[in-house]
């Protein structure tokens, strides 16, 4: 259809292995998904997590987004993605852990919002740092592209230490305003194929998802 405007494409990445690209990715495609919106996920990680989590939903509760395999197209993802334009309103790419890899690279050349997850502890915030370098770099050749850093397993009743908050803005990047507490829930869903939303006694992590997808869309508005 002409009257619909290309996909928006969401970039996880990060330099670390581990702390929620993935269940991120599933979580945001999944909401989307729910509210009606044509999303893709595109599986760019060698490891398979995202498509392995999908291929585990229920025959009764399919995945709300379709899951597509992309690792393999390696620097040459930022071309496959755009076949998809016009299929989907939303695209969500799950990188590999390594955020000067090609594929990495590759994703955020053409994305329009770069999600960065943090684990808020000192040593994966250090390790994690230079992926601010790596977004600034492509953000002098895809000059829509923005970039939050997303709060992920955030332990409960704790505030993000004050030692913490120095380490942040060593990013360069702007903090999402919703932070993602850690949640068994959040494990539960991916061994289950589903999302926060589809398990009982977790409203507390859907609410977040809930209200992470709202600040998602409202950046992609340019309200933000
Ligand atoms: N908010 C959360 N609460 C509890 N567990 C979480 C949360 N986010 C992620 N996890 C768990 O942390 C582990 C790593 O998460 P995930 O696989 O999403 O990270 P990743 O960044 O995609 O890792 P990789 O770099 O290996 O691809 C998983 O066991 C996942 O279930
Ligand atoms: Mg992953």
């Amino acid at each position: 259809m002409t009257d619909r405007r290309p996909a928006r494409i969401i970039a996880l990445v990060n330099q670390k292995g581990g702390p929620g690209k993935t269940t991120l990715a599933m979580h945001l495609a999944g909401e989307l998904g729910r509210r009606g919106f044509r999303v893709m996920v595109a599986d760019a990680d060698p490891q398979g997590t995202a498509t392995r989590w999908a291929a585990a939903a229920p025959e009764d509760l399919p995945f709300p987004a379709a899951v597509g395999g992309l690792a393999a197209t390696d620097g040459r993802l930022h071309r496959e993605l755009r076949k998809f334009l016009e299929v989907f309103d939303y695209i969500v790419v799950d990188c590999p852990p390594s955020a000067d890899s090609p594929t990495s690279q590759s994703a955020l050349l053409v994305a329009d919002l770069a999600l960065v997850p943090v684990i808020p502890s000192p040593p994966d915030l250090w390790a994690g740092v230079a992926i601010g370098q790596v977004i600034a770099s492509v953000m002098a050749i895809n000059d829509g592209l923005r970039a939050r850093l997303v709060v992920n397993q955030r332990k409960a009743h704790t505030r993000l230490a004050a030692s913490l908050a120095p380490l942040l803005p060593k990013y360069g990047i702007p903090v999402l305003d919703t932070q993602v507490g850690d949640r068994e829930a959040f494990r539960h869903a991916a061994a289950g194929g589903v999302t926060v939303a589809d398990l009982p006694r977790a409203s507390k992590a859907a609410e977040e998802i809930a209200s992470l997808t709202d600040d998602v869309l409202a950046i992609l508005k340019g309200a933000t």
